[in-house]
This record gives C-alpha cells, structure tokens and sequence, in this order.
C-alpha cells in the first residue's frame, strides 16, 4: 500500500508503493484522499503518466474542473493546462512571449481557482520536461498558519468572507482578454475553512483574494497581506525541485503555492495540469464559529 515520507515538518509527503497511471482500487482512492487531508502535498516520483492516465486518475478522485483559460476565451470544456513554454518538440516560447508573461502570474502565492463559485479541490501536475535551473513550485500550508495564529486572531478572522477575484490579481501581470474576464466575476468565500475528514482549520487567501465582506480597503489589504505573509515565511515554504516523471498532488482548500520562475528564454519547461472540483462553494460549507 501507500508507503509516505515527509517534506517538510508542517505539510507534504513522498510517495510510493503506488502507480498513479494503472486504474486504481477503491482502497488506493480512499488512501489517497485521507493522504490528501492529512499531508496537503503529495509527490509521488517516477510516474509513467500520459495525458489519457491521468484525465482517468483525476476522474477516480472526483469530478474533473474545466480549465478556466480555455473555457473563458472560447466557451469550450477542455480539462488540461499548460504550464511552462514549451509548444511542440521544436518550438519554445521565450520570456517575453505573451504566454510566459502572463504565466507568471502564477509567481504570486496562490490557491488555484479560489476565484471559482466551487473551486478546485486538488491540482494533479504532472512533470515531462524541467529546467536544469529553475522552475521550482513552492508551497506552504494555511493549515499551518491558522495554527500559528492566537486564539484571539482566529476568533477575529472565523467569520470573515473574503471576495477572490482573477481579474484583480492577473493584471498585476498581463492584461486578462475580456471573455475570460467576463466568465470569472469576483466571488464571495470563506475565510476560515475546515477539513471535513478531519476537523482542521485554515485560512484560505493567497493572490486572488482582494477583500473582506464589509471591510474597507485599506483594512482589507492589511488584513489579507498580513495573512499572506504570516503564511509563507521562508521556513514554512517547501521548495518542490522538479525531476521528469513526478507526480504532484496539492490540496488548494488549505496550501498556496507558486512558481519560482526560470529563464524561459534558455530552458524548455513543459507540465501538465489536471484538477479536481471541490464539493461546492465555499459559503455552502458548515460555519467555523464556534
Ligand atoms: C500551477 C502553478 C506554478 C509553477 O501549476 O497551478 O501555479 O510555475 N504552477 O510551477
Ligand atoms: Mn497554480
């Protein structure tokens, strides 16, 4: 069965005694998924993955989430994304193509789709080609920090809702062509939320949340960068150096992540990413006040 190690003292384990591309037992599911709440960050190396296996093992763990991009530029389901620069064998996008630039704004702490009315559950990313310099995704938990915080912050943060808006966060970077922009309006979501398994709280910010319900700005910024920053301190951050056949599972209702960046001009990156939906929106979630 599944045989873990830990990455880092908060969060995330390696994983093997598992092939991820092979249909999977009700057993390996359930395994999965209590890994999922437990660790938030599952890497499992040498996976032989191709697209088609790992459509069928985002399948097995739920419900797979329409990549918003595509869907938002053209109105077409399509479940995988790109990361890197890579197009084809021979061709690469270099940095300053408008693709690498608005990848990165995935260098921003980020939870994927907390912009969504469900957002996404699990990301699966799968590793074919990694820079030799570069190109880490880096990772810390919420759970970690909400932990971290006195009662009397988490008292004063439970009942809070925050609004998640792409639109806000992305041009930061690159401007957002108007159909995405337009399929993706701010969205309300808990603040505080708890793993239903097994009970645990977390905060859930990163880049798109832009402010709280009934908040003024400026204490909305302060409040959200406050948290932003009480979560990824250097020594809560877990630096994920790729190698080709990794497998990355990470659990978006309570890390943030984020790219380290790499010289696109010099190297090829190419992943894969498929996710899981989350059950439902957040607000539909039990309150977390006691
Ligand atoms: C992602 C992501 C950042 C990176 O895969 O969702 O944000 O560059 N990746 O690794
Ligand atoms: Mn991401």
């Amino acid at each position: 069965m599944l045989s873990l190690a830990p990455l880092h003292e908060d969060f995330g384990a390696r994983v093997t005694g598992i092939d991820l591309t092979k249909p999977l037992s009700s057993q390996q599911v359930e395994a999965l998924h209590d890994a999922i709440d437990t660790y938030s960050v599952l890497h499992f190396p040498d996976q032989a993955m191709t697209d088609e296996a790992q459509l069928a093992l985002t399948r097995s763990l739920g419900e797979p989430e329409p990549e918003h991009v595509h869907f938002g530029k053209t109105g077409q389901v399509a479940y995988f994304g790109t990361i890197g620069n890579v197009v084809d064998a021979e061709t690469k996008r270099d940095g300053d193509h408008p693709h690498s630039v608005s990848q990165r704004g995935n260098n921003m702490w980020h939870s994927d789709s907390s912009f969504r009315l469900v957002p996404s559950y699990v990301s699966i990313l799968h590793a074919y080609e990694v820079p030799g310099e570069g190109g880490e995704t880096e990772f810390v938990s919420q759970r970690a920090a909400y932990a971290r915080l006195d009662p009397a912050e988490q008292a004063e943060i439970d009942g809070l809702h925050v609004l998640h808006d792409y639109v806000f966060s992305r041009t930061k970077v690159a401007p957002v062509d108007p159909n995405h922009a337009a399929s993706l309006p701010p969205i309300e979501q808990r603040l505080v939320r708890r793993n239903p398994a097994n009970g645990l709280k977390n905060y859930y910010v990163g880049s798109h949340a832009r402010s709280i319900i009934g908040w003024s700005g400026v204490d909305s910024r302060r409040l959200i960068d406050r948290l932003n920053e009480a979560a990824a301190r250097p020594e809560d951050v877990y630096s994920h150096r790729f190698t080709e056949g990794d497998t990355l599972f990470w659990d978006n209702r309570c890390v943030l992540h984020r790219g380290a960046g790499y010289d696109a001009n010099r190297w090829r990156r190419y992943m894969r990413q498929t996710r899981v939906a989350g059950h439902g929106p957040t607000l539909d979630e039990p309150s977390v006040v006691a």
